[in-house]
């Protein structure tokens, strides 16, 4: 049984329930007994949550592919610096909705050529994998309907469109192809209950 830290990440497009799911596991492992310390991404530290603002509020064109990247990477940066490392180094169980992967799709999905800049980037600032990363797989247009139906103030990235978010899709369920130790992919397409029940599943079979 592993008592010790880890790192467990949600992914998917957006609207997908992965914060919901989140919420829901971070609830069961502290049933468990253990301490949790649930975190999202872009945001998760005081200084990252002001980078968030600048990233998800404003027109779709307020950034160029670039200038996003770096400002998604100071984000997790500080993330990692003051709330991952810390919470896994102190045994907790550190659950973030959205981590690197995002960036690798969401910004890869943009605009491909710049994937491997995104690469580079995290190599030398972040360097850090989840142990666990839970993709909650949906077909865009449902999730889509869901996602702009929040109406949050947040939309920069929902408005790009239903072909962006398939694309978005297919580049989760890529990755997660190629890193089948880490991934485990959901369908999100049923009950929240199912949805959770399932993730519990791996959980437990992981670490529980
Ligand atoms: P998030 O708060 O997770 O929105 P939602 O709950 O609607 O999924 O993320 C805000 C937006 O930022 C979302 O559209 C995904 C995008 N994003 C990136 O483009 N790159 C990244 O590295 C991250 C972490 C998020």
């Amino acid at each position: 049984m592993v008592t010790g830290g880890a790192f467990v990440t949600f992914e998917g497009i957006d609207g997908s329930g992965k914060s919901t799911q989140a919420r829901r596991l971070a609830g069961l492992v502290r049933a468990q007994g253990r301490e949790v310390v649930q975190t999202r991404e872009p945001g998760g530290s005081p200084g990252a949550e002001e980078i968030r603002r600048l990233l998800v509020e404003g027109a779709t064109d307020r950034w160029s592919a670039e200038t996003e990247i770096l400002l998604f990477t100071a984000a997790r940066r500080d993330h990692l610096e003051k709330v991952i490392r810390p919470g896994v180094a102190a045994g907790k169980v550190v659950i973030s909705d959205r981590f690197a992967d995002s960036t690798r799709v969401y910004q890869g999905a943009a605009r491909g050529e710049l994937r491997q800049v995104v690469d580079n980037l995290h190599a030398l600032m972040i360097g850090t994998e989840p142990d666990l990363t839970f993709v909650i797989d949906m077909d865009p247009e449902a999730a889509l309907a869901r996602g702009l139906a929040r109406n949050s103030g947040e939309d920069r990235f929902e408005e790009f469109g239903a072909g962006f978010q398939t694309r978005l899709r297919q580049g989760f369920l890529d990755l997660a192809a190629e890193q089948p130790a880490r991934f485990r992919v959901i369908d999100g397409a049923r009950s929240e209950d199912a949805v959770a029940a399932e993730i519990a599943e791996h959980w437990q079979a992981a670490f529980g």
